[in-house]
């Protein structure tokens, strides 16, 4: 506790027993101060009570900063606008782990070294026979995700700098493959291995595409080659996916590290807390929301069923613990949406009806008074499904753009000297 003198404090009283109680106030570089009370059991013999951490800063970052009120978003400063427009998912992916963007030959570097670790050990190949033809990928790229700590017992105990890196670089690089694997599996189909002359994200749009031997198929829109805008748009949705402060799979991800398990298996608890719809699963229930709701004229009623406190429907793609405005990636992949509406066949009855959704949620005071607006999940899925992506696979796409932000986010934790074991208390009401 601190003595009052000191501005920077909170003084709480307990009416029950007329003792009073003084806090430090800590202040960040932008964003809300915090209350900090470390001690507060120990002086009071009472524990706060916040279910949902509605109101919990659980620790301290450099790495994302959000503003919910403005719709901002930031990592290590740079505006997302900035970074979705003018740089590469890979030189955010850089940014990210180390502070600031890199030079041209930095860039270079870090390309080749994430093409080289692409590749899979064959034992870990084997993982995915063990799994149904039906299997949904998120299984699968969890269950791999784990396996691969198995082949990497090293970065267990993480002594430098450099061999923080590497176990950031390996696990980056190696998402994707297993995430294309995941999917080819679900078909039945052979893997295709990742090709080192192509780009990340292409070579992820390959290996999910093409015919065994790297050959282009026939597309449903005919085209044979992946193209360049489709190569941008996927690039672009990585870089808005790569981290976003304390969410709920960061959270999980931040409390395994907290008991000093592999980091492997904290990316994977990170992958199985996004799977959920209320998180990162949500872009695939958009579209399937969209396609049980199948035509604009059915749309008032569906919007009606999101506002019934009976009826436990939500609007998929609706609302967000902390923009209580539009969310920025939204916006950017709006806008993307407009741009990319000719080249990439947008004008689909899901798009008309998504469009009706969006123009009558923004004037609906249900939506409008409780600040719920589009997040990044409503429009992504429109354009996976024009990239011919199933939206079975828009979650592992959602933990290929995260992957940077979890691994990112872990050695913040170890580094912190602050960090302890995540243990929170309970308000005890059974017998
Ligand atoms: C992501 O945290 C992150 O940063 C996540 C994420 C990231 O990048 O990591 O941004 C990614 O997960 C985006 C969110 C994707 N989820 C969805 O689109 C699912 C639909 N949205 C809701 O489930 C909900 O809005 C949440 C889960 C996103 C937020 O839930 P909160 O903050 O706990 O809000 P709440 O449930 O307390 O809702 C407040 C009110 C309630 O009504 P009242 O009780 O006040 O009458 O708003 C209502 C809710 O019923 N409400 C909705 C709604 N979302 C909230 N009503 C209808 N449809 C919705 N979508």
């Amino acid at each position: 506790m601190q003595d009052t003198a000191n501005k920077n404090t909170f003084t709480l009283t307990n009416n029950q027993t007329e003792e009073t109680y003084t806090y430090n106030i800590l202040e960040g570089t932008r964003g809300p101060s915090v209350l900090d009370i470390r001690t507060f059991f120990a002086d009071t013999g009472l524990f706060t009570y916040d279910p949902g951490f509605t109101a919990t800063a659980a620790c301290t970052s450099t790495i994302t900063f959000i503003d919910g009120k403005k719709g901002e978003l930031r990592y290590r400063g740079i505006a997302i606008e900035d970074l979705a427009e003018h740089h590469s998912y890979l030189e955010t992916c850089f940014l990210l782990l180390n502070k600031r963007l890199p030079s041209k030959e930095e860039l270079n570097d870090f390309d080749l070294e994430i093409r080289h670790r692409a590749y899979l050990h064959r034992g870990l190949q084997k993982l995915f026979d063990a799994f149904p033809d039906d299997a949904h990928p998120m299984a699968t790229l969890s269950a791999a995700v784990t396996a691969l700590a198995s082949f990497y017992d090293e970065h267990i105990e993480i002594q430098n700098e450099e061999a923080y890196l590497e176990m950031a670089h390996r696990i980056i690089s190696k998402i994707p493959t297993i995430a294309a694997f995941a999917y080819r599996q679900s078909l039945g189909i052979p893997f295709i291995e990742p090709d080192i002359d192509l780009s990340f994200t292409k070579n992820f749009l390959t290996m999910m595409r093409a015919y065994p031997g790297g050959k282009m198929h026939l597309c449903a829109n005919g085209h044979e080659e992946i193209k360049d805008v489709e190569v941008r748009a996927l690039d672009t949705i990585f870089t808005l996916h790569a981290d976003h402060e304390q969410n709920a799979s960061t959270t999980v991800v931040r409390g395994v590290a907290s008991t000093g398990a592999h980091p492997y298996v904290a990316i994977s608890s990170g992958i199985a807390a996004l799977w959920g719809r209320a998180h990162g699963g949500a872009n695939e229930s958009v579209i399937a929301q969209l396609e049980y709701i199948g035509s604009v004229d059915k749309v008032e009623a569906f919007i009606e069923k999101a506002k019934d406190p009976n009826d436990d429907f939500r609007l998929m793609g609706f609302g967000h613990r902390v923009y209580k405005n539009f969310d920025p990636r939204a916006k950017i992949l709006k806008e993307l949406q407009d741009e990319l509406r000719e080249e990439l066949n947008l004008d689909t009855e899901l798009m008309a009806i998504a469009r009706k959704i969006e123009e009558i949620a923004l004037s609906d005071e249900y939506f409008v008074s409780r600040n719920l607006y589009p997040n990044i999940d409503f429009y992504t899925g429109i354009i996976l499904t024009a990239l011919q992506i199933p939206k079975t696979m828009f979650t592992p796409i959602f933990v290929i753009g995260r992957t940077v932000g979890w691994i990112t986010q872990w050695i913040e934790f170890k580094k912190d000297e602050t960090s302890k074991i995540a243990r929170p208390r309970q308000l005890y009401t059974g017998k």
